[in-house]
């Protein structure tokens, strides 16, 4: 599988995947200057940096990224840090073939900030989900959480560390899984699993004890 990798920040999930040896053909960035596209030029990964005030709405930005997409003949995306979202006319091109990863565990703390607003509710767990993207926001069907635990006194840059660490133990494993065919998003909208249950519970307890 080819993969995109959409960006707009720091990149530390983009570096995470790259180091599982997932085969990144194309970097997009919503954001001029971030720390992603550095580390897209340091592992030779061709990037394209599509901003909002190039367009003049969500749809003609929406097909220059279908545009830079079908370029690379990229079959999959894993959004890490693309603080848009995406037009139904992307989703349904590339429906079922796209993951994100988000710093809370959904359904609680869907948008912008997510790991900021866990911490200033008070919530003493909270966690990272990667989920298949569909038409709502961070709405769709959940492959794998993580969770965290935030202690009384914890900073939220102490969370932060933990959530970013959690992250980069996640996301590889599971863009991993559905490259190779493992995880699947099924036509009825639920997460189909190729693999024997007793393959499945090895790999979720893989990713809790590591
Ligand atoms: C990550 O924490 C990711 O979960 C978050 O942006 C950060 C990107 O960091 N995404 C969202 O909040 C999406 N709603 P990175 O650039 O270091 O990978």
């Amino acid at each position: 599988m080819k993969w995109a990798v959409l960006v707009g920040g720091t990149g530390s999930n983009l570096h995470a995947l790259l180091e599982q040896g997932i085969a990144v053909s194309l970097v997009v960035s919503h954001r001029e200057g971030v720390g992603a596209l550095g580390i897209a030029r340091d592992y030779h990964v061709p990037v394209e940096v599509i901003t909002a005030k190039t367009y003049p709405d969500r749809a003609q930005y929406d097909q220059a990224l279908r545009y830079a997409l079908q370029k690379y003949q990229i079959d999959a995306i894993a959004m890490a840090g693309f603080l848009r979202w995406l037009t139904p006319a992307t989703i349904d091109v590339y429906g079922g073939r796209i993951l994100n990863i988000h710093p809370s565990l959904l359904p609680a703390f869907p948008g912008l900030n997510a790991i900021e607003q866990a911490y200033r509710y008070g919530v003493r767990w909270t966690g990272v989900t990667v989920h298949f993207v569909d038409e709502g926001k961070d709405t769709g069907p959940v492959v794998a959480q993580l969770p965290i635990r935030i202690d009384p006194g914890d900073s939220m840059a102490t969370v932060e560390e933990r959530v970013h660490h959690a992250e980069h133990r996640l996301y590889p494993k599971v863009v991993e899984a559905m490259d190779k065919g493992w995880v699947a998003l099924g036509h009825d909208g639920k997460i189909q699993w190729q693999v024997s249950q007793e393959e499945v519970a090895k790999w979720v307890s893989g990713l809790y004890s590591a």
